[in-house]
């Protein structure tokens, strides 16, 4: 069972589902008659991204990017690039986007900056986790779930050697799975 591999549970189900209510009601009157682009950081956020936008009642639009950074998550060589850009031109328009984990935070550095070269109107960073003791570039989350420890956690969409995605909670993973 998954749930054996938990040192703790740090945010039940029931937690992250009124966190991310509170988050889409404050996205919903931050955002009101903007027709915002949000854009989903795969493969972290897809489940974060389908619950909060579920929770937004002004009109959107959706798009995905994906990274990749070279290196384990414990040895992070700091390289990252963008694997799939997005669909449509964003120049002008308000994107939100969304990722699952605020880490070292190379990886959204590296989105903001290639995103902002196309001027859109704004841009601001959504994040279910942040995990400020890690960070090495100086980026900060707009808007921010849950601040975590500095620990391994999975679950809603974060996971480790792609497992544990799909877990309805987010726990902290014993460092004896990972070690
Ligand atoms: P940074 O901010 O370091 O984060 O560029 C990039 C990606 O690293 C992954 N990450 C984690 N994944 N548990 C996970 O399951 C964690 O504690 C964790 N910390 C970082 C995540 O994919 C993020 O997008
Ligand atoms: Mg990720």
């Amino acid at each position: 069972m998954m749930e054996e591999d938990m040192k703790a549970i740090l945010y039940t189900k029931e937690e992250v589902a009124a966190r991310i209510q509170a988050m889409g009601e404050q996205l919903t009157r931050d955002y009101q008659g903007e027709l915002p682009m949000v854009v989903g950081v795969l493969r972290g956020s897809f489940i974060f991204m389908a619950d909060l936008v579920r929770c937004i009642q002004t009109p959107l639009e959706l798009d995905f990017v994906a990274a990749s950074s070279y290196g384990s998550w414990a040895v992070s060589t700091g390289k990252v690039e963008m694997r799939l850009d997005l669909e449509k031109e964003i120049m002008g328009r308000h994107v939100l986007l969304v990722e699952d984990i605020l880490d070292t935070g190379r990886t959204l550095s590296k989105l903001v900056e290639e995103l902002k070269k196309r001027h859109p109107a704004s841009l601001k960073l959504c994040v279910l986790l942040d995990k400020p003791d890690r960070r090495v570039t100086e980026i900060e989350a707009d808007y921010v779930g849950f601040t975590v420890p500095d620990e391994f956690v999975v679950g809603c969409g974060l996971d480790f050697n792609q497992k544990y995605r799909q877990l309805p909670y987010i726990g902290i993973l014993k460092p004896s799975v990972y070690e």
